[in-house]
């Protein structure tokens, strides 16, 4: 088993630190997702973070800054691991970091690059969960200049957002090679909005809190679309944060006329609906909160614990078409495909 420590434990980031310096991992609390974590310049110790999730090794990972005491201390890091930083992208870290947005900048190629999947960019975050800064702080004062870190789950899976859920998907990790640092629920619950800024004009690679309207008032530039160039991120892939049972998206309606329609045929389905739902006995059902932001953080405990109820089928009334839930829409997309 991994080893647990509590973030309320005055050790805890120091202990972290020195994991990282070692070249081991850590489960990172931060306010999107837990990450799994790995100092982003020993090669040895990314790959063990590509080995632990089953992910491909052309897949980059996010490499996390510290803020330090001035909120600013990021910068260090960027020109670090940025060759270039393009004024749009300037204007998005000054006005959102610490916080939950992911930059995709030109790499610098002598740095990280096993963390970046050998790409030419490197994904930068800055959190701003208290418990990933101290981490952080503490690691670069231990010499870890960045912390390489995905999502803490195996690849293709639904993301963690708490240390109980780090600590499952990882259960196969001994004490000495996982160190998860239990900073309670994460709040915004899904991962950061990233924002591609390598190609001289912003693009919106996944969907998050930060909404994409947002991102253009502070850009001062529309979003374009992605293309076929644009660099490969796997929560874009359109099978991604799936759970075990299938998951289906439907209007509340056909939902409601879906349960009906097999009456006390239904108990291998599990229901996630902010509609009132009637539904037979013994059908598993649960409200989807009614405001974007809530919905967001309980998504992933919620797929998570209906999955666990051994269902074979989750069947979610789908997201209303509003801005506000581009994210939550995204991931529920993703879970469905
Ligand atoms: O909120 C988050 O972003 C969480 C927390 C832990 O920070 N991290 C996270 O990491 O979601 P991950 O690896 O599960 O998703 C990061 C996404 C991936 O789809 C990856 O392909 C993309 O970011 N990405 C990272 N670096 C990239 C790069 N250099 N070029 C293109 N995409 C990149
Ligand atoms: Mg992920």
């Amino acid at each position: 088993m991994p080893r647990l420590l509590d973030a309320a434990d005055p050790q805890a980031p120091a202990e972290a630190a020195v994991q990282l310096a070692a070249g081991r991992l850590i489960g990172l609390p931060t306010e999107t997702v837990y990450g799994l974590g790995a100092d982003a310049d020993q090669p040895a110790a990314v790959a063990a973070v590509f080995a632990a999730k089953g992910r491909p090794a052309d897949h980059p990972l996010i490499v996390h800054l510290a803020a330090g005491p001035d909120g600013r201390g990021w910068r260090a890091g960027v020109d670090r691991y940025a060759q270039s930083v393009p004024a749009f992208a300037e204007r998005l870290m000054a006005q959102f970091w610490p916080g939950p947005l992911t930059l995709i900048l030109p790499r610098r190629p002598e740095h990280a690059a096993a963390a970046a999947g050998g790409q030419a960019a490197i994904g930068l975050r800055c959190p701003a969960h208290p418990v990933a800064q101290a981490v952080l702080s503490a690691a670069r004062a231990a010499g870890v200049h960045g912390v390489a870190a995905p999502s803490a789950n195996r690849f293709g899976r639904v993301s963690p957002t708490r240390a109980a859920h780090v600590m499952e998907e990882f259960a196969s990790l001994d004490h000495e090679a996982l160190l998860v640092i239990d900073g309670g629920d994460c709040a915004v619950g899904i991962e950061s909005t990233i924002v591609d800024a390598s190609r001289g004009h912003p693009v919106l690679l996944r969907p998050g809190m930060i909404g994409a309207a947002d991102i253009e008032r502070v850009a001062g530039e529309p979003l374009r679309d992605r293309d076929g160039d644009s660099p490969r991120a796997s929560g874009t892939l359109a099978s991604h944060y799936a759970p075990r049972a299938r998951v289906r998206l439907m209007d509340g309606a056909s939902l409601q006329t879906a349960l009906e329609v097999l009456g006390s045929d239904a108990t291998h389905i599990a229901v996630y609906a902010r509609r009132p739902i009637r539904a037979a006995a013994g059908v598993v059902v649960r409200r989807m909160p009614d405001d974007a932001a809530a919905s967001a953080h309980e998504l992933f405990a919620a797929l998570r614990e209906l999955d666990a109820r051994g269902v074979k089928l989750i069947w979610v009334e789908t997201p209303p078409a509003d801005p506000a839930w581009d994210g939550v829409r995204d991931r529920l997309q993703r879970a469905a495909a």
